[in-house]
């Protein structure tokens, strides 16, 4: 596929669903008793897989367009899937449920594609195992896994890496298990888990960097509501900063603080970037965001992002390299070595597709450096399977000087079917003057 340089975005759009929030949804709704509600669930192949693999357990799941109601009857309900469970190209699928697997009575394999079954799986495997689960990872450490399900014991566990899915697997975990579980959470990540248990009824409390539930628990069905990605919308807002002549307005946005560093920063920096009618549902922070263009924020943009920074804007540093190549004092990241972890190693494929476009960039374990005054031309670039890859890389493409292929853009459907046709939509050229 080829994008052409973009000359100006314009209109008003929504973007799918919250991605992180629909598994969870998706997960808890298994896990509690009786009817679960969900309204504006992801579109994408990945909480898709989740469903499925929710529907292979027993409970039953109805779509209705972005709508959907899962019937169960709880967490120590479930059945035994007849098949190896799939959780396709999705880490927070394999990991989250990996919880439920290891506790309800029931014997299942669970495994991905083929960049999934490269991931890390030790890290839950770990404190699952500390909990009395019985699971057995290829090679110790990657999928298919092999679970079967027994009564867990609570644990205190401080988190060794900052990441919102071994943080949720405990937390799921400990809703099964006798007593209090306790999760150490140094380093602040995406925190939706934690504000949902609530709502399904279930006792969590946060007291500094200590998060707990108590169990047995029964979380009841109920009725939530989905923002729209800020993930997915990152890429949108990006690219109406930096196309001239550019107003977009993206509604019913999910702007979790948690999520939203690379927002922040921007804002900071003077990007002209404003939130309208912000609410909370379904305690989630929701705003309608508009976005105009004004390159005077790449003056005053951090030259390095690091630290605290990193877990509130892991998955738009692909998109945060290529502003990287806009930004006037330049770009480094560091902090960031998860990045190795992900659908693809991100550093590397940021490196490899800028180094191909003729971008002066340096690897590092841990991140990469771009120095400033640079000119994005154009060429090809790969996605390695991974959809932020595609997407950034199209955003690379509207505001190159000649265009940009991607070689399989087919996998932006991992998180947001449908990008290439709004990117078209809100694409206008420039009215004769
Ligand atoms: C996610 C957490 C992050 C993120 C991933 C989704 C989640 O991963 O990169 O896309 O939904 O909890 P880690 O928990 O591995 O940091």
């Amino acid at each position: 596929m080829q994008i052409e340089p973009a000359q100006r975005l314009e209109g008003a759009i929504e973007v799918p669903g919250d991605k992180s929030i629909s598994h969870r949804y998706g997960i808890l709704g298994a896990m509690a008793t009786g009817h679960t509600s969900i309204t504006g669930f992801s579109t994408s192949k990945d909480c898709w897989s989740t469903l499925a693999c929710v529907e292979r357990l027993g409970c039953s799941v109805r779509k209705v367009g972005d709508d959907v109601e899962i019937e169960s009857d709880g967490w120590r309900a479930v059945k035994s899937p007849e098949q190896s469970l799939d959780a396709g190209n999705s880490g927070t699928t394999i990991r989250l449920l990996s919880a439920l697997l290891s506790s309800a009575s029931i014997k299942t394999t669970i495994a991905g594609d083929e960049s999934l079954n490269r991931r890390p799986m030790a890290r839950i495997v770990e404190p699952l195992t500390r909990m009395g689960a019985r699971i057995v990872a290829r090679d110790g450490k990657f999928p298919p896994l092999a679970i079967d399900g027994t009564q867990l014991a609570p644990i205190c566990y401080e988190l060794p890496v900052a990441s919102a899915q071994v943080k949720s697997c405990v937390l799921l975990a400990g809703l099964t298990a006798s007593g209090k579980t306790t999760v150490i959470e140094k380093t602040q990540s995406r925190d939706h888990t934690e504000r949902v248990l609530p709502v399904f009824g279930v006792r969590f409390e946060k007291v500094g960097t200590e998060l707990s539930v108590w169990g047995p628990s029964e979380p009841r069905g109920t009725q939530v509501h989905v923002p729209g990605d800020i993930s997915s919308a990152i890429y949108f807002i990006v690219a109406a900063l930096l196309i001239p002549g550019s107003q977009l307005r993206i509604n019913n946005l999910g702007v979790n603080p948690t999520r939203s560093g690379l927002l922040t920063l921007l804002r900071n920096s003077g990007a002209r970037i404003s939130l309208e009618n912000q609410r909370e549902v379904s305690s989630e922070p929701w705003a309608d965001v508009t976005v105009r263009y004004d390159a005077s924020f790449l003056e005053n943009f951090p030259e390095r992002i690091e630290g605290s920074w990193i877990p509130n804007l892991i998955d738009e540093i692909p998109i945060l390299a290529v502003l990287g190549t806009r930004l006037k004092n330049g770009l480094q990241i560091g902090d960031a070595a998860e990045l190795r972890h992900k659908e693809s190693d991100r550093i590397q494929s940021i490196v490899q597709n800028l180094s191909a476009l003729g971008i002066e960039i340096e690897e590092y374990p841990d991140g990469f450096a771009i120095p400033p005054g640079q000119q994005l031309r154009g060429g090809t670039i790969r996605t390695f399977g991974d959809h932020r890859i595609a997407m950034s890389f199209a955003i690379a493409g509207l505001i190159s000087q000649d265009g940009i292929e991607i070689d399989e853009p087919a996998c932006a459907d991992i998180s947001f079917p449908g990008f290439f046709d709004l990117l078209n939509l809100v694409s206008r050229t420039a009215s004769p003057s």
